[in-house]
């Protein structure tokens, strides 16, 4: 089945040499064609270029859309979320309002481990529904792909269901889903001041359950100040690794915690967060594959302080920005406010912001060959906008979704 997308304003993020990330001074860099058509084979993205030079005629196609005039962009793509959860916490929010902190709210029994009681108690089925609707939210906003995390569950049945749930929602929804096993998220309330015993049980009795039923891409810990100390992370990921799991790390959200070194250390796709970073962690991340990940989404609904990424852009790193979504610290997937967040509070150029949230966080989760811009054979993940007049004007004008038409996989959701 051919499709053809013609008078597109401006088809932005178009690679004629695909890479697989981009760093530094190119980050500032993207693309786009103006007054532009689109052709989509199937599910692939087969040609695109100038209105003026569309070989053949429009018969030769199955199927022809106007654009009219609107612009259309590649999906984003979202490295990291906890979109797998059962009810909500306007409550914390309150407490956060009033003055408590995030680590106070958890010390208490709040944050990671209220959203694991209720997930326990919660049905298979009210998981999978309820993140479909998640799911169906994102697309309409111009998602492409998306990591979602376990980590509620902290419980070896409870981290089994919710990554069943993420297997199904994988084989049932038009997203490409991957899956992250988040075991060492927080530490149950029974096993405090016992916190070896429970990271002892994530390495000999979960990671083998889950890999036994090849439920996880990938393999995550919350590495950070009253959370998993490195040591602990180091022996997780480790096994994770020997499992076939590939690492991609929380650090640094909260402290210099060590984290971007042992997230490197192991090779990790990833390291997200990364509020607290300095000279030591930009070395460390320049000698290394892994993708810097920040969460504007959670830095802002925390109220915490912006990683320094303008820093580490000058220094020639890449970056990625992803929505974070999940019940405690930041209950939104909307990337187009994360590209608004990224522009306002991180001084990135929307281009910048554009890069970080396409090519770089597909990266981010492994699937830049196939996903994150305009490229001849890539999967065709793309949405048309609603009438705007510049790419500057989507994360400027926040707040409102700015796609009209969202396409997954050649077809429109
Ligand atoms: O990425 N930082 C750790 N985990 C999540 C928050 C989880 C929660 O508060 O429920 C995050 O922000
Ligand atoms: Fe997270």
């Amino acid at each position: 089945m051919k499709t053809l997308i013609k008078n597109i304003k401006e088809l932005v993020q178009i690679e004629n040499n695909p890479r697989l990330k981009v760093c530094g001074d190119d980050m500032a860099k993207m693309d786009s064609i103006k007054n532009a058509y689109l052709i989509i084979n199937d599910d692939l993205i087969e040609d695109f270029g100038e209105m003026a030079n569309i070989k053949g005629d429009e018969s030769s196609f199955d199927k022809v859309i106007d654009a009219n005039g609107k612009m259309v962009f590649p999906s984003f793509c979202d490295s990291h979320t906890h979109l797998v959860y059962s009810g909500s916490r306007e409550i914390e929010y309150i407490d956060k309002i009033r003055g408590l902190s995030y680590e106070e709210i958890a010390e208490r029994g709040g944050g990671i481990l209220n959203s694991a009681k209720r997930l326990q108690e919660a049905s298979e089925e009210e998981l999978y529904n309820d993140a479909m609707l998640r799911l169906d939210e994102i697309i309409r906003m111009g998602t492409g792909a998306v990591e979602i995390k376990s980590g509620y569950g902290l419980t070896t049945e409870a981290e089994l269901k919710m990554l069943r749930v993420i297997k199904r929602l994988k084989e049932n929804s038009p997203l490409t889903i991957k899956s992250n096993f988040l075991g060492a998220h927080g530490v149950p309330m029974e096993y405090r001041g016992r916190q070896g015993e429970f990271v002892d049980k994530v390495i000999n009795e979960m990671i083998p359950l889950v890999a036994k039923d090849n439920l996880a891409d990938f393999i995550d810990v919350f590495c950070d100040k009253g959370f998993f100390t490195v040591e602990e992370t180091d022996r997780i990921l480790k096994e994770g690794v020997k499992y076939g799991m590939i690492p991609k790390i929380h650090a640094n959200e909260l402290d210099y915690s060590g984290g971007v070194q042992i997230a490197v250390k192991h090779n990790a796709l990833s390291c997200d967060h990364l509020e607290f970073v300095g000279e030591k962690e930009i070395e460390a991340l320049l000698n290394s594959q892994t993708m810097p990940t920040v969460l504007p989404g959670a830095a802002f609904f925390l109220n915490m302080v912006c990683s320094p990424v303008r820093n580490m852009m000058k220094a020639g790193l890449p970056i990625a920005l992803a929505s974070d979504f999940n019940p405690g610290s930041s209950p939104s997937g909307n990337m187009q406010m994360i590209l608004s967040f990224a522009c306002v509070n991180y001084k990135m150029t929307p281009q910048e912001a554009f890069n970080a949230t396409t090519i770089n966080s597909a990266y981010a989760m492994g699937i830049s060959k196939t996903h994150g811009s305009i490229a001849r054979g890539k999967v065709a993940n793309f949405y048309i906008t609603k009438e705007i007049p510049t790419l500057e004007y989507l994360p400027y004008y926040y707040g409102t979704n700015k796609v009209d038409r969202a396409f997954l996989n050649g077809i429109e959701y």
